[in-house]
């Protein structure tokens, strides 16, 4: 099991990483755990069939009580209003107090609906992390908790940081591919942000299936040391966070045009890294070349980039306009002045739509 602290201004906590580590990592909480008046696991239901037992077992053993469980539903459908009022519901007819405490399993949408839940529940309980997805890697780690409001993704929620994280790598064995695309986009974002060499190693693997189960809990740790390092310094999104948006401000145009659920957050975070590296080489700050190598490795891993011929420019436009980031109707992108050297540039809709045509064109001639 590997550990990687967090530590925020707020709060300290742990990540414990590696396969079937469930009873260890919650051996450490055994006093707190014994403590609390209820443990509840909230869980995704396809998660729940899969391996609901391999957390609920050891919590009821080491915490010494009956552990409730609440399913949520699979997936971004969670991160409803009414699912987040259905976990209240089922906190209070349980008879939970400040003294229960919570724990997330799930990708990083259960993460997030927990994660407010448990910010807001009598003004905050404790709770756990146990993402279940490679997204999550990054999602489960840096305190961002939120549900979607009808009008946006993500609208309501709050910072509120976990008392720890525990990631169980086995369970990863049964992501489908899409959701395997989806969580490595981010972990080659974390390479480009802040490591050459990964970047490179990670490119030229032929498929993601050739990565072995020790070299992908070598990625996830390296991309949860990455995330941990940018949250210390930066809690709240005020300043060097914003750089673990890379590939965001396009990437969320194609996500909701597309329509949420169509194509998964990580697929439309692939697409916008090529963009960001596109939009870097037009401003000069990057090399010429590191889009098109991008762009070659993201399709032989198998992502599509047909979402880019379906819309156009000003319908992403009128997206990335709205961008929680996008200040004063103004283009903020993160963009790459090297590889591994991320920094925040002001982009005009020229930029963009030359970048986006770009790639409609490669995408073009690959068809
Ligand atoms: N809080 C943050 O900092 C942050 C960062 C990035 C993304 N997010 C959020 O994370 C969400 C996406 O998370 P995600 O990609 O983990 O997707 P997800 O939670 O929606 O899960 C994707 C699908 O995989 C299934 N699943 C989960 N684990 C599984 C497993 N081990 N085996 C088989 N199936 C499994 C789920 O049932 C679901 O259908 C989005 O809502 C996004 O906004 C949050
Ligand atoms: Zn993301």
């Amino acid at each position: 099991m590997q550990t990687i602290s967090i530590d925020t201004k707020h709060k300290h906590y742990e990540v414990y990483v590696g396969s079937h580590i469930y009873e260890s990592a919650l051996s450490l909480y055994t006093h707190q755990l014994q403590k609390a008046d209820h443990v509840v696991i909230f869980v995704d239901e396809v998660v729940a069939n899969l391996h609901g037992e391999k957390l609920q077992k050891p919590l009821e053993t080491i915490s010494g009580k009956a552990v409730h469980v609440f399913k949520l539903p699979a997936g971004e459908s969670s991160k409803a209003v009414e699912t987040f009022m259905a976990c209240h519901s089922f906190l209070l007819e349980i008879g939970c107090t400040r003294k229960s405490i919570i724990f997330a399993l799930g990708g990083g949408a259960c993460g997030d609906v927990v994660g407010f839940v448990a910010s807001t529940f009598m003004r905050g309980i404790p709770f756990f992390q146990c993402p279940t997805t490679i997204l999550a890697h990054d999602s489960a780690v840096g305190g961002k908790t939120a549900i979607n409001h009808p009008q946006g993704k993500n609208m309501i929620g709050s910072f509120y940081q976990p008392e720890a994280v525990l990631f169980d790598v086995s369970t990863l064995s049964t992501l489908p591919q899409q959701e395997i695309l989806s969580g490595m986009a981010e972990v080659i974002k974390h390479a480009l942000i802040s490591d050459q060499q990964w970047l490179q190693e990670l490119l030229e693997f032929p498929s993601f299936a050739d990565i072995s189960s020790t070299q992908y809990l070598a990625f996830l740790v390296k991309g949860i040391q990455v995330k941990a390092a940018i949250v210390e310094e930066d809690e709240y999104e005020q300043s060097v966070r914003k750089y673990l948006n890379l590939g965001h401000t396009y990437g969320h145009a194609i996500e909701a045009s597309t329509g949420f659920g169509k194509i998964t957050h990580g697929e439309s975070v692939a697409i916008g890294l090529v963009i960001a590296l596109l939009l870097s080489e037009e401003k000069q700050l990057l090399d010429q070349g590191n889009a098109r190598k991008l762009f070659e490795a993201l399709t032989k891993f198998g992502y599509s980039f047909d979402s880019v011929l379906e819309h156009g420019i000003d319908e992403l436009l009128s997206y990335m306009k709205r961008d929680k980031k996008a200040s004063f109707g103004e283009l903020h992108f993160v963009l790459l002045e090297q590889i591994g050297k991320p920094c925040m540039n002001i982009v005009s809709v020229e930029d963009v739509t030359l970048a986006h045509e770009q790639l409609r064109k490669w995408i073009k001639e690959v068809h």
